[in-house]
Parts: C-alpha cells; sequence; structure tokens
C-alpha cells in the first residue's frame, strides 16, 4: 500500500529543532502531515518551529537513554511515519577515542535510533495501514573518514540496519534511509569545506530541503520500496 499522501498522516521528527530535522518537519507540514517536533536541549527553537508548522507538538526527550524513548513514545502515541534524524557528530583520532567518545556517539546515532524505530514499529504493525520509517544516516557511512571511525561506525550501522529492519517488519513497514553529503548551516568558507565544495560535481554545498524531499519520497513511496539508501551529496560520493 502506498501512503500516496501525507495529509493527515502522524508523524515523529527526531531533532527537529534545528537544521536538516527543521527543514524536514517544515517540508512534512507543507505537505498536510501532523507533525510531532521532538527536541534534546533546544526548547526555544523548536517551539520556533512548532510556531511555523501550525502550533505542532514538541516532545522533549534525551534519546541516548531507553528510558527517555520509552517515556517519548508513550506520549506521542500512534504514529504513522518516523524520520530518525537525531545525531551527534565528533572529530576524534581513532587512537585517542575514548571509551565515552565511542558511548557518546553510538548512544545516540545507533541505539537511539534503533529503539525509536522498534518503539514505533510496535505500534505501527497494530495499525491496518501500517508504517513508515525514515533513518537519516551520512555518507560517512559509506566513505572512510579516518578522525571520524567512530562517526562512520554509527552511520554505516544505520544504513545496515535499515536493511534489516525492512526485512523483519516487511510487508507492512517500509524502513529505509537517506544519506546527505554536506548540509552546512554556517559560514562555510574554511578551506576545508571550500575544498570539499570544489570536489563535489554538483558545485555546491546540499540544503536541508533537499534532503525533505528525498524523505517526502521515501515516506509516500509504495512499500515495494524498501531497505534502500538514497545518497543525496551532490555525487561527492562519486568522486
Ligand atoms: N549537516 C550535514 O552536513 C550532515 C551530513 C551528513 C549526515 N547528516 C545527518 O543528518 C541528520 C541531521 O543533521 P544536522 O546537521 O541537522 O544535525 P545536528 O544539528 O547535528 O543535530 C540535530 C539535532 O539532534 C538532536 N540531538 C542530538 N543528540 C540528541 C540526543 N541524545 N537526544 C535528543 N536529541 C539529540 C539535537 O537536538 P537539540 O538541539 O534539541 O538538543 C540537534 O539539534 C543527522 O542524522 C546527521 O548525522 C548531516
Amino acid at each position: 500500500m502506498a501512503f500516496t499522501s501525507l495529509e493527515g498522516k502522524t508523524v515523529l521528527v527526531t531533532g527537529a529543532a534545528k537544521r536538516i530535522g527543521r527543514s524536514i518537519a517544515m517540508r512534512l507540514y507543507r505537505e498536510k502531515a501532523r507533525v510531532l517536533i521532538h527536541y534534546g536541549n533546544s526548547r526555544q527553537d523548536a517551539e520556533e518551529v512548532s510556531a511555523l508548522c501550525g502550533h505542532a507538538p514538541i516532545f522533549q526527550a534525551d534519546l541516548s537513554k531507553v528510558s527517555e524513548i520509552e517515556r517519548l513514545f508513550q506520549e506521542v502515541g500512534p504514529l504513522d511515519c518516523l524520520v530518525n534524524n537525531a545525531a551527534r557528530f565528533t572529530k576524534i583520532d581513532p587512537l585517542l577515542v575514548t571509551e565515552a567518545d565511542w558511548d557518546f556517539i553510538h548512544s545516540t546515532n545507533l541505539k537511539a535510533y534503533f529503539f525509536c524505530a522498534q518503539h514505533a514499529a510496535r505500534q505501527m504493525l497494530q495499525s491496518e495501514h501500517g508504517g513508515r520509517i525514515v533513518n537519516i544516516s551520512s555518507i560517512g557511512g559509506i566513505q572512510a573518514w579516518p578522525m571520524y571511525v567512530h562517526y562512520c561506525a554509527s552511520k554505516a550501522g544505520v544504513i545496515h540496519m535499515t536493511k534489516a529492519m525492512a526485512r523483519a517488519w516487511a510487508p507492512k513497514i517500509s524502513v529505509n534511509s537517506v544519506a546527505p553529503g554536506a548540509i552546512p548551516f554556517e559560514e562555510a568558507d574554511s578551506a576545508p569545506l571550500q575544498a570539499l565544495k570544489e570536489r563535489t560535481p554538483a558545485g555546491r554545498f546540499g540544503t536541508g530541503d533537499e534532503i525533505a524531499d528525498a524523505v517526502v519520497y521515501f515516506l509516500t513511496a509504495t512499500q515495494f520500496v524498501t531497505g534502500q539508501l538514497t545518497v543525496v551529496d551532490g555525487g561527492l560520493t562519486l568522486t
């Protein structure tokens, strides 16, 4: 079954107060979805997004803790769609990564994606029309970045976990992933970022709206599309 339209569909977007998550929430609102905005610390930004999304409900939770995920899913109620977006990013020499550094990244980027999807799937499997899950990964899950080994591992985990979840919960739930390339939101005029831009076949950075386009595709596609990865990177991974 296809969700041909998102009108009236309940969609939780994690980490929706800022940047890509905010773009996704605002795009889903324009698609007439009932958007639920999750945030961690950025309450004021979340309230701003809420106001821009027709006073959409906002929910706080530290997703690195499974007990908070359980509470969050009790609060949000049944969902049609989940967008796992909230994640952390740190640059650390792999020779210096500590257990705490590893857990800081993996507790949110991989463990939280798993438990949010698990809680959503338990509800969606009870629903007549099933559900849709989109996991935002990264080209860091495909490419090998020497100063981000711990982060690359978390995002490669998201990409493979997406395929295993798709198989576990087919045919009622489709699970797909969007891997953004470089989507800066601040000044991007540092030498490394300029070099990255020049290496990108598209000749520019991407935008949050371009990531949102791919999310909307997966949320409205037939459930025959499942376990897939769409890379939105201006061709960077081709170089
Ligand atoms: N931007 C890029 O260039 C890029 C490239 C590749 C992939 N991605 C992926 O795209 C997604 C969005 O990227 P972004 O750059 O927009 O992300 P971001 O700004 O780094 O993070 C998005 C939000 O995640 C929330 N968050 C992080 N850890 C959390 C936790 N433990 N509990 C609750 N909320 C938590 C934060 O919410 P609060 O502010 O409310 O605390 C934050 O605003 C991420 O999955 C990222 O890995 C981004």
